[in-house]
């Protein structure tokens, strides 16, 4: 584990987003694994504004979401489909038909989840995949469970995470409850993962990763046996970790 201390929010998206920009320059054609949330949008702003100044050229990169809201259409606001041309996709020179966002509009969940990770599959797995954390440890929306999960998957949200991500809609009643989100071991699979964290309410979620047992009642805790897996947050989500 590696990691690196950022000052604030500001800091932890440019340092993140350095990482990814780098992986870019080395890699053009790179398979880029991503996350929806909070936390990202600020590293994918950084790279936008980046690619405006000439610095990275997205055209050859590929990339394959974490995860979809279940019974949202492509084009629905609060799906992540929307969520990641509204951030990011629309605001560089990626080819469009190169993102991947699991199909949420599938009402057929087993369809859906073995077509994303075939196409996972044949892409070669990401060379970097960007994660968020949830309060709760959970990775994409790998929720704490008895057992680390496979491959992409239909889950049931938990309550917190519901309640947590209601910030984001009108009322709590209007966030979907399922999801479709990419297993445990397909992020295993990443050649380098890079977490990113800010903020207190994620240090008890930062420590467990870090230094708690591993254990899929912290999903994230896995990462422990990653062999190259970056940290970058700030110093309220590192806060448990001195
Ligand atoms: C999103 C995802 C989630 C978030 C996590 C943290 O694609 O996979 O695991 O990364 O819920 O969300 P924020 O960044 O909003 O705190």
């Amino acid at each position: 584990f590696k990691i690196v201390k950022a000052r604030d929010y500001a800091d932890m998206s440019r340092k993140a987003a350095n990482i990814i920009s780098a992986q870019v320059i080395l890699k053009p054609d790179c398979v880029l694994g991503l996350a929806t949330g909070s936390t990202p949008i600020g590293a994918y702003h950084q790279l936008i504004d980046w690619y405006n100044k000439g610095d990275v050229d997205f055209s050859q990169v590929s990339t394959y979401n974490l995860d979809e809201y279940r019974g949202l259409t492509h084009d629905d606001p609060q799906s992540y489909h929307y969520f990641m041309r509204d951030n990011f996709f629309d605001h560089i020179n990626i080819d469009l038909a190169n993102t991947h966002v699991p199909d949420g509009s599938n009402p057929d969940a087993e369809a859906a989840c073995s077509a994303y990770d075939k196409m996972v599959e044949e892409a070669g797995y990401p060379d970097l995949q960007l994660l968020g954390i949830g309060n709760n440890g959970h990775i994409g929306f790998n929720e704490p469970d008895d057992h680390f999960s496979k491959g992409t998957h239909c889950v049931d949200l938990t309550e917190s995470t519901i309640k947590a991500n209601s910030r984001l809609f009108e009322r709590e009643e209007d966030v979907p409850r399922q999801a479709y989100t990419m297993g445990v071991q397909t992020i295993m699979y990443a050649r380098m993962i890079l977490v990113v964290a800010n903020g207190a309410a994620k240090a008890q979620a930062v420590h467990d990763m870090c230094f708690g047992p591993v254990t899929p009642q912290c999903p994230a805790s896995i990462l422990q046996l990653h062999p190259n897996v970056v940290v970058v947050a700030d110093a309220e989500a590192l806060s448990l970790c001195e």
